[in-house]
């Protein structure tokens, strides 16, 4: 009998130290059911993707940025006028964090229009919520960093918008800010948050989440479960995984495409003692709760601001989001829930139409119109692509 060659003794030496033969195996025998949806299970890992580019993006741009008032406007700036690709990785950056709030709002939708919240599924779902909110977390933080006069507006307006909140607003203003403006001690501390808080929770939450995706398999749409059964599953590896690198090769393609033929902007260094910046906007994913809060006269009601009530309503829709597996008793009993797709259309047509209105333009409007067409023309065409059992 030939002896093992040095790679199977090393492969050996490696297994009796890190066994990974359960994880191969499980990998190797992994199938993703096909079905006229299947196309939606590829988001999850798209907004993946658009995490490890921010990570590695991300650790790139601290060798040159400086957190503090007088120098982070001026580090940014030399990284975009001096450092070599400099300003590719910070557009790089840019775009890819509004491409992976994109994925991760699309990923929720699907996922809710699924129904995979149902059991056992309910934790990856309280999982994913959170992981949408530290998302926005990311972005609320990282527009400050620069710290231009966009940013330290909006910033402004934002923990301004926080401060209203009854009972706690005040503590939780001074807790954002830092103190009672918006000063370098905010940007400091925003920075913590960017930078170690929210990427520490964001890991740990991200492992629990793709842990239990891994245990319990993707799930089958209720409507779908007959052309499931009928339809030949595909195998995780190299099937499902050659798919997925398709992905994320194009959307590489699509980000650098992005960066280099518009390049994010600085705009001017900020000066807390200018006058209000006109034109405040958040970024697009905030829009539509900050349009809504524009449209509230000023005023109280016993003791309680009038902008205080939306911004509780807000706070309790994002509750009831996280509780839906709960909330949703009738699809556990047969996989139908007519009210909780029609509220998930009444939230996505609220969203949509109040950051159009934001924008004073219709491109919000386009944009869903496109997804919607771009997904149901990917659903028929892998769809169709898929074997049969028995063929
Ligand atoms: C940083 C954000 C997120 C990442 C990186 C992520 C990643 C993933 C991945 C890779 C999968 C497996 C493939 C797939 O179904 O697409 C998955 C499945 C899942 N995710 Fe997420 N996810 C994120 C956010 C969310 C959000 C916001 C929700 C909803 C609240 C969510 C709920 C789920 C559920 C329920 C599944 C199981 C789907 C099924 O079995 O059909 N995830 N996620």
């Amino acid at each position: 009998m030939a002896s093992p060659s040095r790679t199977d003794r090393l492969a050996a030496w490696l297994e009796e130290r890190v066994p990974i033969a359960p994880v191969r195996d499980n990998l190797s025998h992994k199938t993703v059911p096909t079905h006229r949806y299947t196309v939606c299970y590829y988001l999850g890992s798209m907004t993946l993707f658009f995490f490890m580019v921010q990570v590695v993006t991300g650790i790139l741009l601290m060798l040159y940025y400086r957190p503090s008032a007088g120098e982070a406007f001026e580090s940014v700036e030399f990284l975009m006028t001096t450092v070599p690709f400099g300003w590719l990785i910070r557009s790089i950056h840019s775009w890819s964090a509004n491409l992976m709030v994109f994925f991760a709002f699309l990923h929720l939708a699907t996922v809710y229009w699924m129904k995979a919240y149902r059991p056992p599924r309910e934790l990856t779902w309280v999982t994913g919520c959170v992981l949408l909110f530290l998302a926005m977390g990311f972005g609320f933080s990282g527009y400050l960093l620069p710290w231009n006069q966009l940013a330290f507006f909006a910033t402004k307006v934002g923990t301004d918008i926080a401060g209203a909140v009854p009972i706690v607003g005040e503590t939780l203003l001074r807790f954002l800010r830092g103190g009672d403006q918006v000063t370098g001690g905010t940007l400091s501390r925003f920075y913590g948050w960017h930078v170690a808080i929210l990427p520490a929770i964001t890991v740990m939450l991200l492992g629990l989440h793709l842990i239990m995706v891994q245990i319990q398999g993707m799930s089958v749409p209720p409507g779908q479960k007959e052309e499931a059964k009928r339809r030949r599953p595909m195998r995780f590896f190299p099937e499902f995984a050659l798919r997925d690198a398709f992905g994320w090769t194009l959307a590489l393609g699509v980000l650098a495409t992005l960066a280099a033929l518009f390049p994010w902007e600085l705009g001017e260094k900020a000066d807390p003692f200018a006058p209000a910046y006109a034109d405040i906007k958040p970024e697009w994913y905030f829009m539509f709760m900050f349009q809504t809060l524009k449209l509230v006269p000023g005023g109280e009601v016993a003791g309680v601001e009038y902008e205080a009530i939306p911004i509780l309503l807000f706070g309790l829709a994002g509750l009831l989001l996280v509780l839906v597996p709960f909330l949703d008793r009738r699809v556990q009993r047969d996989g139908r829930s007519p009210i909780f797709t029609a509220a998930g259309l009444v939230a996505i047509v609220f969203i949509v139409t109040m950051t159009a209105w934001g924008y004073h333009s219709p491109v919000p409007l386009y944009v869903v119109l496109l997804t919607i067409v771009l997904m149901a023309v990917l659903s028929w065409g892998t769809a169709r692509g898929e074997k049969e059992v028995g063929s």
